[in-house]
């Protein structure tokens, strides 16, 4: 396979076989992310991506998962998604799981009859940024989307019947606005109630808008000791509901993986634990590594 530009799948996906239906990402504008800044958004020609998919069957005899890519997949025309899913169930009859990122608002343009068809055709979950819940903090990273429209989307994929993983960052508010940013998110969680979750902490991302924010001292770094505060605040403030949690990014200071209604205490004891005696809580600045 040849994979075109940098390819980014979602950690949980690292058994899954990757399929690239479009390039790059259809907003690529958040300040934070500068995952798919290489190439400019294409669908791309269906010949191409089912010649992928038949090349995949001569290398691979069980494929149980596929992970469609780039940045905005659910970006694309339903009929175009359509066919692919249903070639991609045709030639892997084994295949018991399609994932693909998505954002809110191209989930929010189609209807939920086209969602509908999107499930009945195979897609499983959809991998979507929430990043922040705060309002300031979403109009500072330019992701055009609000509290109202993910409460929307969301909604849409309950109907449907398609799983949802939220994922959004620890310390994306900054020094200043850590509280008030894990609050609203944790509300939004509560409110739309997604299926899974992936918290990750804050990488600032070499030549992203966020970098150079820092640089002006326009954006704060916040305390490590601030992210392991947040994934309290979340761990203590998320309601009861089925919920996976997917706390191992390897950003993050403290890994957990599982059901919470099984671990929360036990996610909370190593939150606590980690608070009271990780080194790295007397660093003044959180230290990012580019992923
Ligand atoms: C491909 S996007 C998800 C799908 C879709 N493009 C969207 O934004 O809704 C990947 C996710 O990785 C996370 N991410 C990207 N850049 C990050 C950074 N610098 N630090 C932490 N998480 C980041 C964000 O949660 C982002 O939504
Ligand atoms: S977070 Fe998602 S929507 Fe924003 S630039 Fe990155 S890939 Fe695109």
């Amino acid at each position: 396979m040849q994979y075109q530009g940098k390819v980014y799948r979602p950690w949980p996906e690292a058994q899954s076989v990757l399929i690239q239906a479009t390039l790059g990402c259809s907003n690529n504008q958040c300040t934070f992310c500068t995952m798919f800044d290489d190439k400019r958004f294409k669908v791309r020609d269906i010949d191409d991506v089912f010649a992928d998919i038949d090349r995949l069957r001569m290398f691979y005899r069980h494929v149980p998962s596929v992970f469609l890519i780039d940045g905005n997949v659910m970006a694309m025309r339903t009929d175009k998604l359509l066919q692919i899913l249903n070639k991609i169930t045709a030639t892997f009859p084994e295949c018991e799981h399609i994932a693909l990122y998505a954002g809110i608002n191209d989930i929010r343009r189609k209807s939920i009859d086209e969602l509908k068809q999107l499930k009945a055709a195979g897609l499983t979950i959809a991998y979507t940024g929430l990043e922040s819940g705060d309002e300031l903090v979403q109009q500072k990273i330019k992701k055009g989307m609000t509290s109202k429209q993910v409460i929307e989307g969301m909604a849409m994929m309950k109907q449907a019947g398609i799983r949802v993983l939220l994922s959004f960052i620890f310390g994306l508010g900054g020094r200043d606005r850590s509280l008030q940013h894990i609050k609203a998110t944790t509300d939004l969680l509560n409110i739309t109630q997604p299926e899974e979750i992936a918290p990750m902490a804050l990488a600032i991302q070499p030549g992203s808008e966020l970098e150079q924010e820092v640089q002006r001292g326009e954006f704060v770094l916040p305390t490590p000791l601030q992210i392991l505060e947040e994934e309290k605040y979340l761990l203590e403030n998320l309601d009861q509901f089925p919920l996976f949690y997917w706390g191992d990014h390897g950003n993050n200071i403290v890994s957990s993986r599982g059901w919470l209604q099984d671990n929360r205490q036990l996610y909370l004891d190593k939150v606590n634990h980690a608070i009271a005696n990780h080194p790295i809580t007397q660093q003044q600045i959180l230290m990012t590594s580019p992923w």
